[in-house]
């Protein structure tokens, strides 16, 4: 390991809360300055002060939306590491759950995630270097009861996510997939589904913590430039 990110610039989607959160916290830690992103200006505004306008900086806005994410591809075009993180989940019995949510979390953690980390991979790949790093999910391997969506957007951007290495390696550009298991944070707040909630209060396992992911991403931003990691998977002790 190179062991500092002294002079890095990254770029954080989902910055506003949970693993995106505490990974600006770590990539600050470890030295890096971070344009961070997501819909909650407020959230975004508390992190610019907790580490400062210089270290910091935020720009608020949805991901569905093109013409945002143009905009901030181009404020952060200079980042040398884009943690591409923002996600949505929404768990129910498939004959429950809406095709409203299964469109939304297409959308977002697919579709939109896709758009944003293809034109930060296009202008690093312009200056021959740089590190995409992508939150998929232990969702991207498995298929379980209650998630099969949310498993099926996670596979697409698990292919997506290979598929830009492939194709983006020759320019320079290192591609990492970071899959960890369950996470406690408010993702599934989102889920109040009965059998969801059962499921939940009978798990036999603690979920990991934001901040133990967030080292997940230190870790591969600070991996050498001839080395990629190219897949870290993360699951609680006893949870496999
Ligand atoms: N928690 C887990 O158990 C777990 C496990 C494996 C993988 N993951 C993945 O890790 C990533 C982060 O999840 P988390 O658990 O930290 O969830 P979280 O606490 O709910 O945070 C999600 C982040 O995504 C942002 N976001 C969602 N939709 C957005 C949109 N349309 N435009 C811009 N930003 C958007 C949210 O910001 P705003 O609400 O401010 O827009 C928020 O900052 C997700 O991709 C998730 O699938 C989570």
């Amino acid at each position: 390991m190179s062991g500092t990110l002294s002079g890095r610039l990254a770029l954080v989607t989902g910055a506003s809360a949970g693993i995106g959160r505490a990974s600006v916290d770590a990539l600050v830690g470890a030295g890096a300055r971070v344009f961070a992103t997501g819909r909650r200006k407020a959230e975004l505004d508390a992190l610019t002060r907790q580490h400062g306008s210089q270290t910091v900086r935020a720009m608020a806005g949805d991901l569905n939306d093109g013409g945002f994410a143009s905009e901030l591809a181009d404020a952060a075009r200079d980042a040398d590491i884009m943690l591409s993180n923002a996600g949505i989940l929404t768990y129910a019995p498939l004959a429950d759950t809406t095709f409203e949510d299964t469109e939304a979390m297409f959308r977002t953690n697919v579709l939109a995630s896709y758009r944003i980390t293809l034109e930060m991979a296009k202008s690093m790949a312009a200056r021959r270097r740089g590190h995409i790093i992508v939150m998929t999910s232990i969702a991207a391997r498995e298929v379980y009861r209650l998630g099969v969506i949310y498993c099926a957007t996670k596979h697409a951007l698990s292919a997506l996510t290979r598929g830009l290495r492939i194709e983006f390696q020759e320019h320079g550009v290192k591609v990492t997939e970071i899959a960890p298991g369950m996470v406690d944070t408010d993702i599934r707040a989102n889920s109040p589904h009965p059998s969801v909630q059962q499921a939940l209060k009978v798990r036999k396992f603690t979920a990991l913590t934001p901040a133990e992911v967030a080292e997940a991403v230190v870790f591969a931003a600070q991996s050498e430039a001839n080395c990629c990691p190219d897949l870290i998977e993360l699951r609680p002790r006893g949870s496999a």
